[in-house]
């Protein structure tokens, strides 16, 4: 479990977030919105460990957090894959750095690119896979690194409609089958009622939570007005 208490956050002197409480369950899919520029990706760096809070303590299942690491995740909208490397090869840098043998990172690697739909395509380059593919291919490194957080600041957002609710099925379906705890963070709230269990509406000035609105049904169940017109509601509010 994520335990953030009383966070504040700021470049230099200008504060961005303040009191920020939250308790993220294992497992769970936390979904974080609010109007472009609140801080929603300051939130992410700061629990990935890129950027020291001002305030407040951040702590994975009683340890506090202090920098950067394996177990914490973050994933971008930009796919940083290495373009020299084949997909296999891309999948494979974070089980390499860990020291994982060649052979049984190669099998790892193999089954996580079957797992993300691209039986196939291991051989291929980055540049020779669409947009859509390439997030799959970060999807794959991601999960086979084995994080016990998933950090994805809008991961999906670059995508056309289709391809992003395809990617949207693939994140429930590999989630289902061993779920991670992810914090995930968009500014579309179809994608935040899709995916979440809870979604936290972040606003303010300084940013804070404006509201946490839980979602009833089972994930990835299609329509939820009535969460959605709870979000919808809080984000006017912090308009
Ligand atoms: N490296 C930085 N230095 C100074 N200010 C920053 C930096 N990164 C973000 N900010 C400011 O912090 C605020 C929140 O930014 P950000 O977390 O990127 O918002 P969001 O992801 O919600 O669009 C914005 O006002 C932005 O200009
Ligand atoms: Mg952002």
């Amino acid at each position: 479990m994520m335990l953030i208490e009383d966070l504040s956050v700021g470049y230099r002197e200008t504060p961005v977030l303040r009191g920020i409480d939250l308790k993220i369950e294992a497992g769970e899919i936390l979904v974080l919105v609010g109007g472009s520029g609140c801080g929603k990706s300051t939130v992410l760096r700061t629990l990935a460990g890129l950027h020291r809070p001002s305030g407040g303590t951040i702590s994975l299942d009683g340890q506090p957090i202090a920098r950067t690491s394996a177990e914490r995740a973050l994933v971008f909208q930009e796919d940083g894959l290495l373009p020299w490397r084949s997909v296999r090869r891309n999948v494979e840098l974070p089980l390499a750095i860990r020291g994982v043998s060649k052979s049984s990172r190669r099998s790892q690697a193999l089954s996580w690119i079957e797992r993300v739909g691209l039986g196939g395509y291991a051989d291929h380059l980055p540049r020779e896979l669409s947009g859509g593919m390439r997030q799959r291919v970060q999807l794959a490194r991601t999960l086979a690194s084995g994080p016990r957080v998933i950090l994805a600041d809008e991961p999906f957002g670059a995508l056309d409609a289709q391809t992003r609710r395809a990617m949207q099925l693939l994140l429930v379906d590999v989630w289902s089958q061993q779920p991670t705890t992810i914090v995930f963070v968009t500014h579309d709230v179809d994608e935040a009622v899709f995916l979440g269990d809870r979604v936290a509406v972040l606003g303010g000035k300084p940013t804070g939570i404006r509201s946490i609105v839980d979602v009833p049904f089972p994930r990835g169940d299609g329509d939820n007005s009535a969460a959605r017109a709870e979000i919808l509601a809080a984000l006017g509010s912090t308009q």
